[in-house]
């Protein structure tokens, strides 16, 4: 049985990997509609692992005797300056999930919560693919010069790491 304070930062955690979904959705929908369908591409399947991500953490709360609750999830950015700015974001919001994730560990090991501490070693690997491919982005961005970014947006699915092998939502 979970206790409560788990639930409840596992709980925060399905509110934040709903939102990464929403806001990847939303860049998505921007690069779409200035042109990048690469870019949007890449991002619409980045929204999709969220939402695994998120289902993950419900069926995992509601399997060890929690409520997982669908919260409302606030509005993001609709407007972006650029491509690199949106990848900027990104990588901040993964570092920002990163310390999430941490904060949740770290709770676990207070709690001698070793279920829950272990099913969380996913997340913690997840993490270090998030921003590293991030950062391959935007690494890949300076490369090819902000003035190709044609070529940039042709090729940036390459660069799409194939989705981690999770293990499966039951
Ligand atoms: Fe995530
Ligand atoms: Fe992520």
């Amino acid at each position: 049985m979970l206790n409560k304070k788990v639930e409840d930062i596992c709980n925060r955690q399905v509110e934040r990997e709903g939102y990464s979904s929403n806001l990847y959705i939303a860049m998505a929908s921007w690069a779409e509609v200035n042109g990048y369908s690469g870019v949007a591409a890449w991002l619409y399947s980045q929204a999709d692992e969220e939402k695994i991500h998120m289902l993950k953490f419900i069926k995992y709360i509601n399997e060890r005797g929690g409520k997982a609750l669908m919260p409302a999830l606030k509005k993001p950015p609709s407007e972006f300056k650029n491509v690199e700015e949106v990848f900027k974001e990104v990588l901040k919001h993964e570092e920002f999930v990163t310390a999430s994730i941490n904060e949740i560990v770290a709770l676990t090991l207070e709690e001698k919560d070793f279920n829950t501490h272990n099913f969380l070693q996913w997340f913690v690997m997840e993490q270090v693919e998030e921003e590293a491919s991030a950062r391959a982005i935007i690494d890949k961005m300076r490369l090819v010069g902000k003035n190709n970014m044609y070529e940039f947006d042709r090729d940036i699915l390459s660069l799409r790491r194939p989705a981690t092998n999770a293990p499966a939502v039951p």
